[in-house]
């Protein structure tokens, strides 16, 4: 299990004549946990749905799941927890074969529940998975892949510092984080 966390410092400026006066306004703590799929929690995972008009930014996580018991040498399925609840899924894949001189991980899929998007579960989440390939899986590189179209994620990956490599893979736009920039 891993456990993850970040706190959002919403710092708001009042101006005040011409002086500025900087206040803290509030601080939320989001504690995330990233836990193995097991037979007490796939249940809950699979009736995870994301909004219709998402419906083809990934897969289902029932289709996910099933992929993950085919390829279950190299794949590594996550709930995404908050308290007890399991708020989304995301899925690994570390054939290093494909990879093997860069020590590539690929972030095959990644979800948060339609009644708990825009909450910061996706960016804790995708912080935590980070960390993670970097310090446990010990990888060089993350590979992830959005649909055109799919600005959240987009706009979400690169803010965390992936960058476009020129690949596509299907319809998908390839991007990668280098852990281990210069
Ligand atoms: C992409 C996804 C995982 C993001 O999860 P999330 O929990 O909603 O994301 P967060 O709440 O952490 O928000 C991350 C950023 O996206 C922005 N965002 C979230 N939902 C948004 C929306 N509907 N419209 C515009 N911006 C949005 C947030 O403002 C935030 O930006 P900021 O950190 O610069 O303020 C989620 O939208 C999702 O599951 N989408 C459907 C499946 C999908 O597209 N998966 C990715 C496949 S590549």
């Amino acid at each position: 299990m891993i456990c993850f966390f970040i706190s959002v410092l919403d710092i708001r400026v009042a101006k005040v004549e011409k002086t500025k006066l900087y206040t803290l306004d509030r601080i939320d703590i989001i504690m995330l946990k990233l836990r193995e799929i097991t037979s007490e929690n796939f249940d809950e995972c699979i009736n995870l749905k994301v909004h219709k008009e998402q419906g083809s930014f990934v897969a289902s996580n029932v289709y996910s799941l099933a992929q993950a018991w085919l390829y279950h040498r190299n794949t590594k399925p996550f709930a995404i927890c908050h308290d007890k609840e399991i708020v989304g899924f995301l899925m690994l894949d570390t054939d290093y074969k494909d990879g093997a001189s860069e020590g590539i991980c690929d972030l095959w899929r990644f979800m948060i529940d339609k009644n708990h998007q825009g909450k910061g579960y996706g960016r804790v989440a995708m912080q935590a998975l980070i960390n993670y390939a970097k310090e446990t899986l010990t990888v060089k590189k993350i590979r992830t892949a959005f649909v055109p179209g799919n600005t959240v994620a987009e706009k979400l990956y690169s803010s965390l510092g992936f960058i476009p490599n020129g690949e596509v893979d299907g319809d998908e736009i390839v991007m990668i984080l280098d852990l281990h920039p210069q």
